[in-house]
């Protein structure tokens, strides 16, 4: 475990420094947070003028709050808070959130090197400035001032962008993407990406790693980080083109670098590059769902013709084969299809196929030894009801024994309107991996093949 994160988050006394009784301001948002909190811990608001806030005693000062303080968050104006950094380096206070703005994102460096020269000779961790904190759904403790609750689950997020993290959140509710823990980095004068790689990497509640990056400080470390960690690591690089990159300055004042480095070094760290937020949702949906695949050769059931060729080039296009078929399997499956179709990869089941068909063939799939991962399609074609392949999907994908006999990972995707979206939405918030497009699903299949390319890497070196 990296220890000294262990107490930030999962810290037993918590204060806010620039708690407010002000219900519009960051310091109350905070406060509040933490009290509405599923967690056990000892709260202290810190503001120089109030007894009590929300109806917990306040102190003046960090200094004046009895025993250890494992965590602080800072919600007061930039110029102050080279000052409180100080009071919280006298206490010894273990880590710190400095959730306030008007640091280098503005152009102002000197207050920034002022608190990087007070964290010299100390061992406290600082995240930030200009940050939202952290959601810890595994424990039930918001350390942030933003708004929602993210569902609990297995992906850990980083984000460099605070307002993006917050987007994240709702989204990855909306998809029924269960979060671990989601922290926004900000200005990264201390904790940076590859300390949460590390910790994630050895946290038990984290299956899957996720980061919006706009650069890091030290690309070293950070390959080093995604290298160690024995998980999927699923990296959104923004700042990819010119116009971008200058974004990326006066987003967060650093400096986007070199895209083609950055690809590289993902790719050559294990880590899996993401286009955006929805494919790493996507991806991690995935990845923490589905056993990887052994290989990359694909198997494809659809009852449309045309949306198993679209599969087929999606496929194709992200170093996944679809093979033929072999004679064995050829064999099972002609037995299930009408006279007027054969078997082939992608495997036609035709318009009227029902939930018969498809759990056949797929069981077909699963025991071809020539096959290492399967995609499911239906087309809202009007003879078979799409309750028929949902229903399939919901027992193939989800047979525990299924999965632990064969290893294999199965997608899903449609192609249809509202009867389709409502059975949908019940797949999704069962957890299954079904998506809208057949490029969505071929990006994900893709990094189930990529982490099963980690695993054997992984396994070879010992
Ligand atoms: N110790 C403790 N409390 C103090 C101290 C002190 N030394 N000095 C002042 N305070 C109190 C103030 O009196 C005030 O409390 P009050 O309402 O009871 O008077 C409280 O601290 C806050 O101070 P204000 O001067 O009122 O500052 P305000 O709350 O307006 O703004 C803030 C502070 C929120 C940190 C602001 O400067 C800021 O940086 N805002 C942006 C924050 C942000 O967006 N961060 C990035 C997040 S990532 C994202 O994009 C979501």
């Amino acid at each position: 475990m990296v220890p000294r994160l262990e107490s930030f988050f999962k810290p037993k006394t918590i204060g806010v420094v620039g708690a407010s009784r002000n219900t519009t301001k960051i310091g109350h948002a905070a406060l509040k947070n933490l009290l509405i909190s599923d967690y056990e811990c000892k709260i202290y608001p810190i503001n120089p003028k109030e007894k009590e806030i929300l109806g917990v005693k306040c102190y003046k000062k960090v200094t004046q709050i009895p025993g250890e303080i494992d965590l602080v968050l800072v919600s007061v104006p930039a110029k102050i808070v080279p000052q409180i950094i100080r009071d919280c380096k006298q206490k010894k206070v273990k880590n710190v959130i400095i959730i306030s703005s008007g640091f280098s994102e503005v152009g102002n460096h000197e207050l920034e090197e002022e608190l990087k020269a007070i964290l010299e000779k100390s061992n406290m961790r600082v995240l930030g400035p200009n940050v939202m904190g952290y959601k810890n759904a595994s424990d039930g403790l918001d350390a942030s001032f933003v708004y929602g609750r993210a569902r609990q689950g297995n992906l850990s997020l980083i984000s460099q962008s605070g307002a993006l993290g917050i987007g994240m959140i709702h989204l990855a509710n909306h998809e029924f993407v269960g979060i671990s823990k989601i922290i926004g980095v900000g200005n990264k004068i201390d904790i940076d990406d590859d300390d949460l790689i590390d910790y994630f990497a050895q946290d038990s509640d984290t299956k899957v790693v996720g980061l919006y990056i706009e650069a890091v400080k030290d690309g070293r470390k950070f390959m080093n980080s995604i290298k160690r960690c024995k998980k999927p690591v699923l990296v959104v690089k923004a700042g990819k083109s010119i116009a971008g990159a200058r974004a990326t300055a006066s987003h967060t004042g650093s400096m986007a670098g070199s895209d083609k480095i950055y690809e590289a070094a993902i790719k050559q760290a294990g880590g899996i590059r993401c286009r955006d937020i929805v494919e790493l949702f996507d991806m991690a949906r995935a990845l923490a769902g589905q056993p990887p695949a052994q290989g990359n050769r694909i198997g494809i059931i659809t009852n449309g013709g045309g949306l198993g060729i679209l599969l087929t080039d999606a496929c194709e296009a992200n170093g996944l084969v679809v093979p033929k078929l072999s004679f064995k399997t050829y064999k099972k499956i002609d037995k299930i299809l009408p006279d007027i179709v054969k078997p082939n990869n992608p495997v036609d089941l035709t318009g009227d196929a029902g939930f018969y068909r498809y759990e056949a063939s797929t069981r077909a799939l699963l025991e071809d030894p020539n096959i290492d991962g399967i995609i499911v399609a239906s087309v809202h074609g009007g003879y078979a009801r799409p309750v028929e392949f949902t229903g399939a999907i919901l027992k193939m994908i989800r047979g525990r024994k299924l999965h632990e006999e064969y290893k294999k990972p199965i997608l899903a995707t449609w192609i249809g309107g509202k009867e389709f979206e409502d059975l949908v939405w019940d797949l999704k918030s069962a957890g299954v991996p079904i998506y809208p497009s057949s490029w969505r699903l071929a990006r994900s299949m893709m990094a189930l093949y990529l982490e099963g390319e980690r695993l054997k890497r992984e396994k070879e070196a010992g």
